[in-house]
């Protein structure tokens, strides 16, 4: 069928500049090794900072609800497919993350639209950090506020925003908690600071910080000990929670407003009971085994510390998300292509997911892997990485 062929030409040119990509399909379930192409590999490309994907307690807890309750839901939550489960699963996350309530999106994509998108008219501004999530981005794309982006983490940029924001009738401030690509953490207690001075509210999106930061990994607002003092706290549960969805936990007025006008939620089939009972067992693992966010950060600084004793750039990041970066796009994937030949799943990251000359393979570390698989993919790195003359 003819129709395509514009789409096929952009194609074809990323495949000429090597930046095509392939998607790789696993042949086992999330862990520190994967099985990809029937070989087993060190995974370093996962979320799955606490190893939760497969832990015995979800899966259990996962089996029981399909038993009980079945394999879907059948509706939206407003029209007839709110379980009893989605709102034990929302009073446990208001709970957990110190906050009046709270409320699960299908994803922590849909968390960010939905919320923005809903809660802002063209009174308002919207005042975005330059490395914002792609779902942030389009959450303020879909609303008519105005929108001005500070420059990443530069204070003295926020500040130059908010003092031209001040006719406005609400300013937000949106920042990532933690930075998907750098790994480095949003200077929050600055921000709280500045949005007290200029009477504007702040939305975190903690999708990498939640599970990892703060205490049983609350995340970056209680890190900072900032409870009640940041307006709206996103996370996920597709990532350190292992399972799928996102949540937005604040007040008990956004909550209900957002029942009423979070798109997503009110356009979109609810999650089926395997996905709720794993994530509710899920916030009682994080609470009951802290040792496994201890073990994450001990993995994290011998990695990090190994990659730059071998002298790899490793941007910012402070958790366990470390970037390599390496400039060149198509080098960044042939870096990747090497590691995997030699056992280590991790993935080139190139434009328009990170800035033009700053192309880099990301590596996630999590509490599942052994020190001796670290050091094995150390030793991959540093063979890898000295055949292409990165380092
Ligand atoms: C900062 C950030 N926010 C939101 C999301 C989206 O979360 P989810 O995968 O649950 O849709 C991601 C995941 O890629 C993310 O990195």
């Amino acid at each position: 069928m003819r129709g395509f062929e514009y789409l096929q030409n952009e194609l074809d040119e990323m495949k000429r500049q090597g930046t095509f990509r392939k998607l790789i399909p696993l042949e086992s379930d999330q862990g520190a090794k994967v099985v990809i192409n029937g070989r087993e590999v060190i995974q370093l490309s996962s979320n799955n900072y606490l190893g939760l994907t497969s832990h015995p307690r979800l899966t259990h807890a996962a089996k029981a609800a399909v038993e009980t309750y079945g394999a879907g839901t059948g509706s939206v939550r407003t029209i007839a497919g709110t379980f009893n489960m989605h709102q034990e699963l929302e009073e446990k996350l208001a709970k957990f993350k110190h906050t009046e309530a709270a409320l699960v999106f299908q994803s922590g994509f849909t968390t960010n639209q939905g919320v923005l998108s809903s809660i802002l008219t063209k009174d308002d501004v919207v005042i975005s950090d330059s490395l914002n999530h792609a779902s942030i981005i389009d959450g303020i794309r879909l609303t008519k506020a105005a929108r001005k982006v500070y420059q990443h983490i530069d204070m003295a940029d926020l500040e130059r925003a908010l003092k031209e924001s001040e006719d406005f009738r609400v300013r937000i401030i949106v920042t990532d908690g933690v930075f998907s690509m750098d790994g480095n953490i949003a200077p929050l207690p600055e921000i709280v600071d500045l949005a007290e001075k200029y009477d504007a509210l702040i939305m975190v999106d903690d999708a990498h910080a939640s599970g990892v930061l703060g205490e049983n990994g609350r995340g970056t607002v209680n890190h900072f000990g900032l409870d009640g003092r940041v307006h709206i706290q996103v996370g996920t549960l597709s990532k350190a929670v292992g399972v799928l969805g996102g949540y937005v936990a604040s007040s008990k007025t956004l909550i209900d407003y957002l029942i009423h006008k979070g798109r997503p939620f009110l356009f979109s089939t609810s999650h089926p009971p395997a996905v709720t009972a794993a994530c509710m067992e899920a916030i009682d693992v994080l609470l009951d085994e802290p040792e496994l966010i201890a073990k994450l950060w001990e993995n994290t600084k011998f990695f990090k510390e190994g990659l730059q004793n071998l002298g790899f750039n490793t941007g910012k990041s402070g958790t366990p998300i470390t970037p390599v970066i390496v400039g060149d796009e198509a080098l960044s994937h042939r870096f990747s292509d090497k590691l995997l030949e030699y056992g280590v799943f991790a993935q080139g990251i190139a434009f328009p997911t990170v800035a033009k000359g700053l192309a880099r393979v990301r590596t996630i570390v999590t509490a599942e892997h052994s020190k001796e698989e670290l050091q094995e993919a150390l030793n991959i790195f540093e063979k890898a990485g000295k055949e292409l003359n990165i380092i």
